[in-house]
C-alpha cells in the first residue's frame, strides 16, 4: 500500500538542498512507509500505482512531523496551584526551594502507579499527535529515587510501542535534589551514578542524560561530574543550561561533548560560539520564557547570525510549559525570539532531530526518510504562526499511515 500526496500549495521540505527547503504546487509519493518520490506539478505515469491512497492537499501546506525534542513527559499531577505565587512575583527557584515546584510534582508522580503514569501520558500523546508531533523526547525527572524513575522510563518505552508518536527516551535524574539527599548534592550523584544509571543502560531504558544546571540545582562543577560520569556509562550528554543564571552552561555543554544545549535564555558570547564550534545544538524553548513571567527569550537570532543550529520544542512540564501543542510554541518562537516562520519549522523539524541523534531517519522530506509529515490547512507557512491558538492540522501521516484527520485520530 502507498500514498500519494498531490497538488500541495508549499511542500516545506527542511532540506538545504531544494531553494529555501521549499517547493510549490509538489507532490510527494509515499511507499512502504517511506518517502519514494518529491516533485512539482503532475505525477508522472510511471510513478502512480493502483493500490495507491491519493490525498488532495489543494490550498494546504506540508511539512516533516514536528519532532518536540525536549518534553517532560511522564509525571503526576498539576500545578494551576502555583499561579497566584507567579502572579505575585515568587521567583521560580524560590518556588522549588520552599519545597514546590519540581519537588511537588514528584510527590504526585511518586504517588501514582505505572499505569496511571501512563495514561496522563498516552492523553498527551494524543494531543501532541493531532497537533503534528509525529516524535518526541521524553525526559524523567519527576521520580528521583530509583523505583519512580525507572517506573516513569518504564512507562515511556511501554508508549512508544503502544502508541504512534515515536519516544526517544532521556534520563533525568539530576533534575533537582531530592529531599532524602537534602543538602548532600554529591550523595544524589553518586546515586545515579552508581545505583540508578547502570540498570537504566542496562535495560534501555534511556539513550540521552540530561542534568539542571542552575544556580540552587546543580552548580557547574556538579553538572561537569555528572556529565563526565553519564559519558563513561554510555549516555548522549544534554544540558538545561543559562536558563536563569547565566553559569556557563553553554561552554560547558561544548566542553562535555553534549548533542544539545537546551533553555539558553541567558547563555553569554562565550558560550554561543563554544556551542557552534563544537557542533552543540541549541534547543530553546520560548513556550518556558513566556510562563516564567520574567519577559526575557532566548538570543535566537544571535545564534543563528553565529552558526548554532537552533531547534524548538514545547518543554512540555507541568510547572514552566504545560501545553503538549507545538503551533502555539511556534508563535513564541516569532514574536517572543524573532525567528522566521520557516526558521520555526526547521527548528521544529531537521533541527529538533538533531537534537536527539535522528537526523538521517526523520525531520525533512527527502527520498529514504521515514513518511511522517503533517498536512496543514493552511496556504502557506506564515499563516501557521500568524493565526495562533487553534490547531491548523489537517491530517497526519506517520510511517506513511493517516493517523489523524482533522483533529480525529485514526
Ligand atoms: O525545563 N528547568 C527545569 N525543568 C523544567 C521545569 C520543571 C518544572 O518546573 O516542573 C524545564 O523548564
Ligand atoms: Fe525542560
Amino acid at each position: 500500500m502507498g500514498l500519494i500526496i498531490k497538488n500541495a500549495s508549499y511542500i516545506v521540505t527542511c532540506t538545504d538542498s531544494i531553494l529555501d527547503g521549499v517547493i510549490e504546487n509538489g507532490y510527494i509519493i509515499i511507499k512502504d512507509g517511506l518517502i519514494k518520490s518529491i516533485g512539482t506539478g503532475v505525477i508522472p505515469d510511471c510513478l502512480c500505482d493502483k493500490n495507491i491512497e491519493i490525498i488532495d492537499a489543494k490550498g494546504k501546506t506540508v511539512t516533516p512531523g514536528l519532532v518536540d525534542c525536549h518534553t517532560h513527559l511522564v509525571h503526576g499531577g498539576s500545578r494551576e496551584n502555583e499561579l497566584p505565587m507567579k502572579l505575585s512575583g515568587v521567583p521560580y527557584i524560590k518556588i522549588l526551594e520552599s519545597g514546590g515546584g519540581i519537588l511537588s510534582t514528584v510527590r504526585a508522580t511518586r504517588e501514582l502507579s505505572k499505569e496511571q503514569l501512563k495514561d496522563k501520558a498516552r492523553k498527551s500523546l494524543d494531543q501532541m499527535l493531532i497537533h503534528g508531533t509525529t516524535t518526541v523526547e521524553a525526559k524523567s525527572g519527576y521520580g528521583l529515587d530509583f523505583d519512580s524513575e525507572i517506573k516513569c522510563l518504564e512507562a515511556a518505552k511501554e508508549l512508544n510501542i503502544e502508541h504512534p508518536v515515536d519516544i526517544v527516551s532521556t534520563y533525568m535524574g539530576a533534575h533537582a535534589i531530592p529531599p532524602e539527599f537534602k543538602g548532600n548534592n554529591k550523595g544524589y550523584a553518586d546515586f545515579m551514578i552508581k545505583d540508578v544509571m547502570p540498570y537504566i543502560k542496562e535495560n534501555g531504558l534511556a539513550e540521552f542524560a540530561d542534568i539542571f544546571c542552575e544556580d540552587g540545582v546543580f552548580s557547574v562543577a556538579e553538572s561537569e561530574y555528572i556529565m563526565k560520569k553519564s559519558k563513561e556509562l554510555g549516555f548522549k550528554l544534554k544540558i538545561h543550561a543559562d536558563e536563569i543564571v547565566p553559569l556557563g552552561g553553554g561552554e560547558l555543554a561544548a566542553k562535555m561533548g553534549a548533542i544539545s544545549a537546551e533553555h539558553l535564555l541567558a547563555v553569554s558570547e562565550q558560550g554561543i560560539n563554544d556551542m557552534a564550534d563544537a557542533n552543540v545544538t541549541a534547543v530553546l524553548l520560548p513556550g518556558t520564557s513566556f510562563y516564567l513571567m520574567t519577559g526575557k527569550f532566548a538570543p535566537a537570532r544571535k545564534m543563528i547570525e553565529n552558526g548554532v543550529r537552533v531547534a524548538i520544542s514545547t518543554d512540555y512540564n507541568p510547572g514552566t510549559c504545560p501545553t503538549e501543542n507545538l503551533q502555539t510554541i511556534m508563535t513564541f518562537a516569532c514574536f517572543g525570539m524573532k525567528m522566521t516562520p520557516l526558521e520555526i519549522i526547521k527548528g521544529m523539524t531537521i533541527n529538533a532531530a538533531y537534537a536527539i541523534g535522528r537526523e538521517n531517519e526523520i525531520g525533512s522530506i527527502e527520498i529514504g526518510k521515514k513518511a511522517d509529515l503533517v498536512i496543514f490547512d493552511s496556504p502557506n507557512v506564515n499563516y501557521i504562526v500568524y493565526h495562533f491558538g487553534i490547531n491548523h492540522v489537517d491530517k497526519v501521516v506517520k510511517g506513511g499511515k493517516i493517523v489523524a484527520n482533522n483533529g480525529i485520530l485514526k
